[in-house]
């Protein structure tokens, strides 16, 4: 889906970008964010709801995906909502110009203030858990005001998955267990300073099947009848993100419209059985907004050859821009951005610059022969590659561009050695200047 092609230099061109040309102007690692791509993910969800889900819908980017203000003022353009799990992305999405009334406030722990922050901007609360409900009656009533929330609920679903990024079972630490629902809902009803207008659930991420999110439909359903008979003033049900992408060649996940179009006729079909009013009906996708979007740009540095082993190639990044494959051993795909139709001539284990030896980002990858400064691309780094980067071995996160129509524009600025120390304190007796 990525707008790419190969020039006369046989250079990878991503947005209409000369990519080699690009780490040149804005340096290594790069990350190179392909504007129309994100653009066309967010109408995807858009159209395809307008298209196979007779009620209202709204597509609610889940910010957790790369949060920075360029990516939700795009998803906030293109008319969608912000999921938000912290008190730091609330202030990227309002900063960002989101709508105070399509952000969602999602997260097990919120503290108190960062649910005083979202209070104050009048946001949408998912509230996790009775903690949670407990703190929002106190500060609604301190505060004189009232939470317009959702509840989060675990709705015991499966998901082929990685462990790490499943959430719908039931011993998930997200969400009111089911059993709990009765109580739940007696509490919310009987307090003035709470309007539950929805509810919400996420089985997980990185998901190829249909089937689960069916479930999910059917199950949240009769949630959603519960919820009526308690008198709670419900019009939404949320039912999280994750639709999985392509990383290699070996994934075949379901397109946007495909996934749309089962959970929409799923939820339309389960209130017409029911001869219940449609909700208004939410998603949250991340990784299948952004995900494709995006490609690492690194230069390649030194080689290594264990004789009958393995040769290894290392780039200029790693896990601090990465850290999916050291966490989750997910898999990825490099193209030879400056040679790209060479013959791939050669299989390598792409390794990163950090002192660890798990730093590898693709254990084995064929390539051509490459010298030190070619810039070699690791593709669908969109999600959760910038904003789960750190600055292990204190290694300053990249840079991020914005391409589209060959035009390239800053969206992150690359951090410098001076931001490294920004946050450092030295007690006086440690001065390096008085010792
Ligand atoms: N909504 C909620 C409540 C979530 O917890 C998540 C993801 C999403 C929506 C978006 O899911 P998506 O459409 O992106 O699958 N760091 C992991 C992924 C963690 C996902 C956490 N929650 C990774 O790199 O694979």
């Amino acid at each position: 889906p990525l707008t790419a092609a190969v020039n006369a230099q046989d250079h990878l061109v991503i947005g209409g970008c000369d990519v080699p040309e690009l780490v040149q102007q804005f340096g290594s690692p790069l990350y190179i964010l392909d504007e129309s791509t994100l653009r066309t993910a967010c109408r995807q969800y858009r159209q395809a709801f307008k298209r196979y889900y007779p009620g209202e819908a709204l597509t609610v980017y889940a910010s957790k995906a790369w949060s920075c203000l360029a990516v939700c003022a795009i998803a906030t353009q293109e008319g969608l909502g912000i999921d938000v799990v912290s008190g730091g992305e609330l202030h990227t999405a309002l900063q960002a110009g989101a709508a105070a009334e399509q952000i969602y406030f999602h997260g097990n722990n919120k503290s108190l203030d960062e649910l005083q922050m979202g209070l104050e901007a009048g946001c949408r609360i998912v509230v996790d858990n009775w903690y949670e409900l407990r703190s929002l009656t106190q500060l609604t009533a301190q505060m004189n005001q009232t939470a317009t929330i959702l509840l989060r609920l675990t709705p015991g679903i499966e998901c082929h998955t990685h462990e790490y990024i499943r959430t719908g079972h039931i011993d998930s630490k997200f969400g009111f267990d089911p059993e709990q629902l009765e109580p739940v809902f007696a509490y919310v009803s009987q307090q003035s300073g709470l309007r539950c207008i929805g509810l919400h659930a996420h089985i997980g991420s990185q998901i190829f099947e249909l089937q689960p999110h069916q479930d999910l439909g059917a199950v949240m359903i009769q949630w959603f009848q519960q919820a009526i008979r308690h008198g709670l003033p419900i019009t939404e049900l949320d039912i999280g993100g994750g639709l999985g992408i392509c990383y290699t060649e070996a994934d075949d996940p379901p397109s946007i419209e495909a996934w749309v179009q089962t959970v929409a006729r799923g939820i339309a079909d389960a209130c017409a059985a029911a001869d219940l009013a449609l909700p208004r009906l939410l998603c949250e996708p991340g990784r299948s907004l952004i995900g494709s979007a995006c490609v690492t740009a690194y230069t390649v540095g030194s080689q290594k050859t264990v004789p009958g082993i393995r040769d290894y190639l290392a780039v200029d990044g790693g896990m601090s821009d990465n850290p999916r494959p050291i966490t989750y051993q997910s898999s990825y795909r490099v193209l030879a951005a400056d040679r790209m139709s060479a013959a791939l001539s050669q299989t390598v284990t792409l390794a990163g610059k950090h002192c660890e030896s798990g730093d590898v980002i693709i254990p084995s990858a064929a390539l051509p022969e490459l010298e030190a400064g070619a810039v070699v691309v690791v593709a669908a780094t969109g999600a959760y590659n910038y904003s789960m980067a750190s600055n292990y071995n204190r290694v300053p996160r990249p840079a991020a561009v914005l391409v589209n129509r060959g035009e390239a524009q800053l969206i992150l600025r690359r951090e410098t050695l001076a931001d490294l120390v920004r946050q450092d304190c030295l007690p006086a007796a440690l001065n390096p200047s008085k010792l």
